[in-house]
């Protein structure tokens, strides 16, 4: 018997996780260098055989001719190989202003907050759209049904939405390795290039970043770009949703840990001690990139030597600076910049015995990498901006003994993990100093103790952990959509409403009116109903044994106003106020108005603190509505407000409602369920319908769920048996009731 064909996991970045070198005809292997591919690349040797995925393939742009990859592709490949490679062959300069250009000269910078390095040209923008169409064209001639597809990083912003297109229903997953900056720094992006940004990353199904930060940052991008809300992180876009999340990024911990008892490396770092022999060891290791401060490191280390002339002789910084992106001229100026100011250092303080720094320009191998960090007294990571930094991880994963001191960027997204480490301000020079200082005096016992909490903290969450969490996520993304998929009303549950409807002998239709049937607007004065929309009523509510209830939050002399002269029920303030047809309005026992200055000053209160909201007052109820108000504020302030109409409303018989961008306190005791049962008993019907969006209707949901057909409109949890995505749907629902 053939066994069930286990999923893909189909991985795809810019950069491959090696770059292939040919050298007198012979091919030999580099590892790539950045943290993506270390991640990645570590997640994938350890999980060789994986119970979840069968195969596994990594899709990426060569930066190797075409002939050398055949040349490599026809030798014999090493069997323990865990993935497939799939490269594309990507034209010179197309490719040139893709990668130099739009990727690391335009969002590079930007998303590092050093906007004013950025160059923004649309030629850049062009080829970047182009690539990530042809990066689309050649998943979609691989992509299965069943494959779970995992983009990565800044450089494939629009490759989510491309694949959506093409493939509705597959399993896509996002991640951005880098900041995603403030609104205010993200918005410098010519229009048409961030709308399409934020787009093609919502193509995808989760959308994951390495801090709450980030996240926050980008709902703010996808409010303000897209114009879609989102709630617990989940974003709302009609048809479909999208979640995004936090997934810190971890590392092979394992890998670090037990280099420690790695001959090779164990010889390499005895070597280091012996050279340095004496000596405090400082380490720090970068790409040359203008965000990782080392010219600012440098200043620090200068100062602190300036400073402390007791420690001349006693340390040595060792700077390794990785080439990376080499043609672009902020990243070559950096490398003149930085080896002026390492000769500038030495030319300073050095003596026959001792030059305070050593410096190499130049890729380390990973034995030597983890010798450094072994034999290093301070390891010294001080980015300007990142959007993890794994080195200060490894570093930390690499002391067993528990020695050593971290200072870390306060800048970095590690140092959310990292707080036992010192934590600096990477501009302030005279800090880094201090903390150099710091880190050199820290007695053992302080040590032991940062590190340990550290490591724990790194060994609970590995990059094998951040996998499965993502794609954990991932998955449970895809069911929560299945569920409300099963929710819609698809053609057939429309066709049996429909038919249900016909067949009925007497009808009831209960409808609330705000986001419902009309959108909202910017006051609620203006959400007036529109000719077309009372017609609908109007036809309906005259076919034969049809009763239509406008069921509302709204008070009776609006209803009336806008109403009066149709053959409807009304309902206003949630119940409070009930008019059946053709006779007087009649209105709850809650005249009562003594209440109201209570909570009236509270409300004014909110005015004042949260411009741009109102207060509207009802008969029964006293609304404060903040639609108005920018998003984040609206929220944060809506959240104060119920908490002290909490404490006001303790003794009182009064009920705080939180609904759609409004706060209602009216008498307690009224709901639209009761209000709902009430007219139904008087107009009793064997086909019930009840349409609504807000948390108020709810009440009608539940109350009427064994005699209606329940519908809710747009997102969020509900009781309601089924979904309609959008407001603009009900109308066509409605109108097809009407044939
Ligand atoms: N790295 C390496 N050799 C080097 C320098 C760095 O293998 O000479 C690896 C390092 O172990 C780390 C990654 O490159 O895993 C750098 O990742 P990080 O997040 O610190 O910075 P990025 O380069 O991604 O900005
Ligand atoms: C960072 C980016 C990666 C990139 C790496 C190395 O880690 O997030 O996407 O691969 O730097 O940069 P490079 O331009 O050489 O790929």
């Amino acid at each position: 018997m053939e066994s069930k064909t286990k999923k893909r996991l189909v991985v795809v970045s810019n950069r491959l996780p090696f770059k292939l070198l040919e050298r007198s005809g012979k091919i030999t292997l580099q590892p790539s260098d950045g943290g993506l591919v270390s991640a990645l690349k570590s997640y994938f040797d350890r999980h060789a055989t994986d119970a979840e995925f069968s195969e596994k393939l990594w899709i990426g742009s060569a930066d190797f001719p075409e002939k050398r990859w055949e040349k490599f592709v026809s030798l014999p490949q090493p069997e323990t190989q865990s993935f497939e490679i799939e490269p594309i062959f990507l034209e010179t300069k197309l490719y040139s202003r893709y990668y130099n250009g739009f990727s690391n000269a335009t969002l590079w910078p930007t998303l590092h907050y050093f906007a004013t390095y950025a160059v923004f040209d649309s030629a850049y923008f062009e080829a970047y759209e182009q690539v990530n169409r042809m990066f689309a064209e050649k998943l979609a001639a691989i992509i299965r049904p069943d494959d779970v597809v995992w983009i990565h990083d800044y450089q494939l912003f629009l490759l989510p939405e491309l694949i959506r297109e093409k493939f509705p229903e597959v399993s896509i997953g996002f991640f951005l390795h880098i900041p995603f900056p403030s609104y205010e720094v993200f918005r410098l992006l010519h229009r048409a290039w961030k709308e399409k940004i934020v787009r093609g990353m919502l193509g995808a199904d989760l959308i994951g970043f390495h801090t709450h930060e980030y996240v926050q940052h980008f709902l703010k991008a996808v409010r303000m770009i897209a114009g879609y809300d989102h709630q617990f992180r989940s974003i709302n876009m009609g048809d479909r949703i999208a979640k995004t999340d936090l997934f810190p990024l971890g590392i092979d911990y394992d890998k670090f840990h037990s280099a420690t008892q790695d001959e090779k490396v164990i010889g390499q770092k005895n070597e280091i001690l012996k050279n340095f022999s004496g000596r405090k060891i400082i380490f720090s290791v970068d790409r040359l990139d203008y965000t990782k401060g080392v010219t600012n490191r440098l200043s620090g280390y200068e100062r602190f030597l300036e400073l402390h002339a007791e420690w001349h002789k006693k340390v040595v910084l060792v700077l390794v600076v990785v080439p990376s992106r080499e043609i672009i001229s902020k990243y070559n100026e950096r490398k003149n910049l930085i080896e002026e100011q390492v000769g500038r250092i030495n030319g300073k303080w050095s003596t026959l015995d001792w030059q305070p720094v050593i410096y190499q320009y130049g890729h380390l191998a990973f034995d030597e990498l983890c010798a450094m960090y072994q034999a290093a007294d301070v390891g010294l990571i001080t980015p300007l901006r990142d959007g993890m930094n794994l080195v200060a991880k490894e570093y930390v994963a690499s002391r067993v003994a528990q020695r050593g001191v971290l200072i870390l960027s306060e800048l970095a997204g590690a140092a959310n993990e990292l707080g036992e480490a010192i934590l600096v301000n990477p501009l302030d020079i005279d800090e880094l100093s201090d903390s150099i200082n710091k880190a050199l005096t820290m007695e053992v016992p302080e040590q032991r103790e940062h590190m340990a909490r550290m490591q724990k903290r790194l060994v609970e969450y590995t990059v094998t952990d951040w996998v499965k969490d993502f794609l954990d996520q991932l998955k449970e993304v895809k069911v929560l959509q299945e569920r409300r998929k099963l929710k819609l009303v698809n053609d057939s549950i429309r066709k049996q409403i429909l038919t249900d409807f016909s067949k009925a002998k007497t009808r009831h239709l209960f409808l609330d009116y705000d986001g419902t049937l009309v959108p909202f607007a910017r006051h609620p004065r203006e959400a007036r109903p529109d000719e077309k929309l009372l017609t609908l009523l109007e036809v309906l509510a005259s076919e034969k044994h049809t009763e239509i209830t406008i069921i509302s939050g709204r008070n009776s002399d609006i209803l009336e106003e806008w109403f009066d002269d149709l053959p409807l029920n009304l309902v206003a303030e949630h119940g409070a106020s009930i008019r059946m047809k053709g006779e007087p309005w009649v209105h709850g026992n809650s005249i009562d108005q003594t209440w109201k200055p209570l909570i009236r000053p509270s409300f004014d209160m909110f005015v004042q603190r949260c411009p741009g909201s109102f207060v509207e007052e009802k008969n029964h109820t006293l609304a404060w509505h903040y639609r108005n108000v920018e998003a984040e504020l609206g929220f944060v302030r809506s959240r104060e407000l119920l908490d002290n109409l909490f404490h006001l409303i303790r003794n009182a018989q009064l009920q705080v409602i939180d609904g759609n961008k409004v706060i209602e306190v009216r008498v307690a005791g009224i709901d639209k369920g009761s209000a709902a049962r009430k007219v139904l008993e008087r107009k009793p019907a064997d086909f019930v319908l009840v349409i609504g969006d807000d948390k108020t209707d709810e009440d009608m949901f539940q109350a009427l769920e064994h005699s209606a057909i329940t519908i809710k409109v747009g997102p969020g949890i509900t009781q309601a048996q089924y979904v309609l995505p959008t407001q603009k749907e009900v109308l066509g629902l409605l109108t097809q009731l009407n044939r």
